[in-house]
């Protein structure tokens, strides 16, 4: 049987600690690029690539995302009385963007123990996962690049980029095989390798696409530090049981959950910008670096 890709998750739940103080009172998914919360780029991105339903694994003081994605009365109200139909029309847009339910994680227990909530909303299907502080610009939607993968594999799809040098020790890292151009047969996998153990320079970045068996490996995964349960361990379980495929995907990513990582993206997207990129452009010049 020929399966499709028509759900995913996004687990929200971590405590963001990279970005504090900001992320205190406020969800780092809501943290924006120019003018867009980063987690309505990633739902984007998801309904772009196919996706038919999302679940968002929340936690506590997160309830802006699910405003966000809310119809917001008052304000729509206003800027229709006031005529300013453009951005009444935008701020409709993002509630209307995608059949989005949500779910809880009580305790940031690990990005493992976070896709496991989502158990009962993916039943039986295949399902991607997009970690909402994970930026990936490109022109063909990184998660439609990996459901052409899997739907030729009908087998668990990882998204992977190569990186340069120290910075790999910084990821997981696949051991594997290019049997297509730009498509992986995984060996094995290692989460933060230093730079002399690391088996490749292929580092698995946060997009996913998963068979529901991986929630069974998730259950018999150990804990580790902290009591989180990590999703590379996970993947390890299930790679000694079925075949995973890593497909290199196309595109610049950003990862906005991190400091530095937030000011590129955020240059980077002004730059692009039709309505601010040449005024922003003129301004970085002005600056004396
Ligand atoms: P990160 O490790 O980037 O997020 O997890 P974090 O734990 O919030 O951030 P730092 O490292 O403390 O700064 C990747 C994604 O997985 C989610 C996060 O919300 C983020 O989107 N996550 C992580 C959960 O939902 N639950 C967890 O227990 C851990």
């Amino acid at each position: 049987m020929s399966f499709k890709v028509r759900k995913a998750v996004l687990p929200a739940a971590g405590l963001g600690t990279r970005f504090l103080p900001a992320t205190k009172a406020m969800p780092k998914e809501m943290l924006t690029l120019v003018d867009k919360p980063l987690i309505q780029y990633v739902v984007e991105e998801a309904v772009d690539s196919g996706i038919e339903s999302l679940v968002i694994v929340t936690g506590r003081d997160k309830s802006a995302i699910e405003n966000h994605f809310d119809i917001s009365y008052e304000l729509e109200q206003t800027l229709q009385e006031r005529g300013k139909t453009e951005i009444f029309e935008q701020v409709r847009g993002v509630a209307d963007i995608a059949k989005i339910s949500y779910t809880r994680q009580k305790q940031p227990l690990g990005l493992g123990h976070a896709i496991y909530q989502a158990k009962d909303f993916v039943e039986s299907e295949p399902f991607a996962v997009l970690l909402p502080d994970d930026i990936i610009d490109s022109s063909t939607p990184a998660l439609k690049q990996m459901i052409e993968v899997f739907e030729k594999y009908q087998s668990p799809v990882i998204a992977t980029m190569q990186v340069e040098g120290e910075a790999i020790s910084r990821f997981g890292v696949i051991d594997a095989e290019e049997i297509a151009p730009n498509v992986f047969k995984i060996r094995d996998m290692v989460e933060k390798p230093s730079v002399a153990d690391a088996p490749s320079d292929l580092a698995i970045v946060g997009r996913y696409i998963f068979t529901p068996d991986i929630f069974r490996a998730i259950e018999t995964t150990t804990p580790g530090a902290g009591g989180e349960i990590q999703i590379t361990d996970a993947m390890r379980n299930l790679l000694k049981e079925r075949d995973f495929y890593a497909v290199r995907v196309d595109g610049v990513r950003h990862d906005a959950g991190d400091k530095f990582g937030f000011l590129k993206a955020t240059v980077e997207f002004a730059l692009k910008r039709a309505d601010l990129g040449e005024e922003f452009r003129d301004y970085l010049r002005t600056l004396k670096l």
